[in-house]
C-alpha cells in the first residue's frame, strides 16, 4: 500500500474531522500518501480529490462536522457510478480506501469491494450508534451530551410552568440515543424503537407520576418508536384523556449533529483512525474497526452491518427503576 484515500459519507457525526486527522497524520507516519475525497461517495465519482498532508489537517480535531463534506450518493448505488469511482482512483494511483461513515457508507464500501476486490477499511461514525460489533460509533457521545444539554434547559422551563414535555430524539431504528439521554436527563418516560406497547407504557407512568406528585415531567420519544403515531400524535393522544395536561413538544432535530466533539470523541476518531491505516498496512480488507472493550477490534463489514442489536435490558430496568 502506498496511497490511501479517505472519505466521510452519510449523516455527518462530530468528530469525524478527528479522524480524518488520524488517518492523515499515520499516513504521514508510516511514509504513505493520502488524498481527501470531497463529498462523500459523489466525490469519488466526480474526482474531487486533494493531496492531504500532516498540516492540511491542523485546528480541526475541535471542529464538529467534516471539512471533507458528506453526501448520500445516489449515483454510487449504481454499479456505472461504482466503476467510475473505481477508474478515477486508480487513474489517481490509490490503492486502498478508508469510509468514515454509518451504515449506508458500509454497505457501499462493501459492493466496491466485491466488485472490485479493492481494499476498504470502515471507520463507525454516526450519532446513531447502530453499528454491529463496536461498543460506540463515533459522533454517539457527543450527540448524547447535547441532548442531554437541551433536555436539561428544557425541563427547567416545564418545572417552572408545570407542563408536560415530549421530546423528540434522533437515532433512525435504533433507540440508544433516547434510552441513555432519557436516563442521563432524568426522564418519567422514554419511549423506544425496540419495544412494543410504548403508548400504554407512557400512559401508565403518566397516572404513576401524577399519584407521586410530579407536577412536570419529560418524556423523551426516539423518532424510530412504533407506536405508529408521530410525536404530535402522541401528544394530541394523551390530551384527550388528560386534559389537565399542559403539553408541549419539541422535536430537537440537527442540533444532535452539530457542535464539537467530546473529549471520548476525539480520542476514538484518533484510535480508529490509526487503526484504519494499520489495518491496512498489515493487510485487512473489508473490515470495520471498531471498539471492543476500549481496544481497537477489526470487525467484517458484513457483521457491522447485521440489525440484530437488541435492547440493552439492564438499562431499560435501570432507566425503570430510576423514574418512579
Ligand atoms: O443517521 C443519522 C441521522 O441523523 C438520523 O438520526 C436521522 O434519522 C437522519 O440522519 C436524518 O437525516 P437527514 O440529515 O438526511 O435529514
Amino acid at each position: 500500500i502506498n496511497k490511501i484515500a479517505v472519505l466521510t459519507s452519510g449523516g455527518d457525526a462530530p468528530g469525524m474531522n478527528a479522524a480524518i486527522r488520524a488517518v492523515v497524520r499515520s499516513c504521514s507516519y508510516y511514509n504513505l500518501d493520502c488524498i481527501g475525497v470531497y463529498g462523500g461517495f459523489q466525490g469519488l465519482i466526480e474526482a474531487d480529490f486533494e493531496t492531504l498532508t500532516a498540516r492540511s489537517v491542523r485546528n480541526i480535531i475541535n471542529k464538529g462536522g467534516t471539512f471533507l463534506q458528506s453526501s448520500r450518493s445516489i449515483d454510487f448505488k449504481t454499479k456505472e457510478g461504482r466503476k467510475k469511482a473505481h477508474k478515477n482512483l486508480t487513474d489517481a494511483g490509490v490503492d486502498a480506501l478508508i469510509v468514515v461513515g454509518g451504515d449506508g457508507t458500509f454497505t457501499g464500501a462493501l459492493h466496491f469491494y466485491k466488485e472490485f476486490d479493492f481494499p476498504v477499511v470502515g471507520i463507525p461514525a454516526t450519532i446513531d450508534n447502530d453499528i454491529n460489533g463496536t461498543d460506540c460509533t463515533l459522533g454517539y457521545d457527543t450527540a448524547l451530551n447535547t441532548v442531554v444539554e437541551a433536555i436539561d434547559k428544557i425541563r427547567d422551563t416545564a418545572s417552572s410552568h408545570n407542563r408536560l414535555f415530549l421530546i423528540e430524539v434522533m437515532g433512525r431504528e435504533a433507540g440508544d440515543i433516547a434510552l441513555n439521554s432519557g436516563i442521563g436527563a432524568g426522564a418519567e418516560e422514554i419511549l423506544l424503537p425496540e419495544e412494543k406497547h410504548g403508548i400504554q407504557r407512557m400512559m401508565d407512568s403518566l397516572e404513576k407520576s401524577k399519584k407521586s406528585g410530579k407536577t412536570s415531567s419529560i418524556i423523551v420519544v426516539a423518532e424510530g418508536e412504533k407506536s405508529g403515531k408521530n410525536i404530535f400524535e402522541l401528544a394530541e393522544f394523551i390530551s384527550e384523556s388528560h386534559k389537565e395536561y399542559d403539553i408541549r413538544v419539541s422535536v430537537l432535530g440537527h442540533i444532535q449533529r452539530g457542535g464539537s466533539p467530546s473529549c471520548f470523541d476525539r480520542v476514538l476518531a484518533s484510535k480508529l483512525g490509526v487503526g484504519a491505516v494499520e489495518a491496512l498496512t498489515d493487510g485487512a480488507t473489508n473490515i470495520m474497526v471498531g471498539l471492543c472493550h476500549q481496544k481497537v477490534v477489526h470487525v467484517p463489514l458484513k457483521t457491522a452491518l447485521k440489525s440484530d442489536r437488541e435492547l440493552d435490558k439492564e438499562l431499560r430496568r435501570v432507566a425503570d427503576i430510576t423514574s418512579v
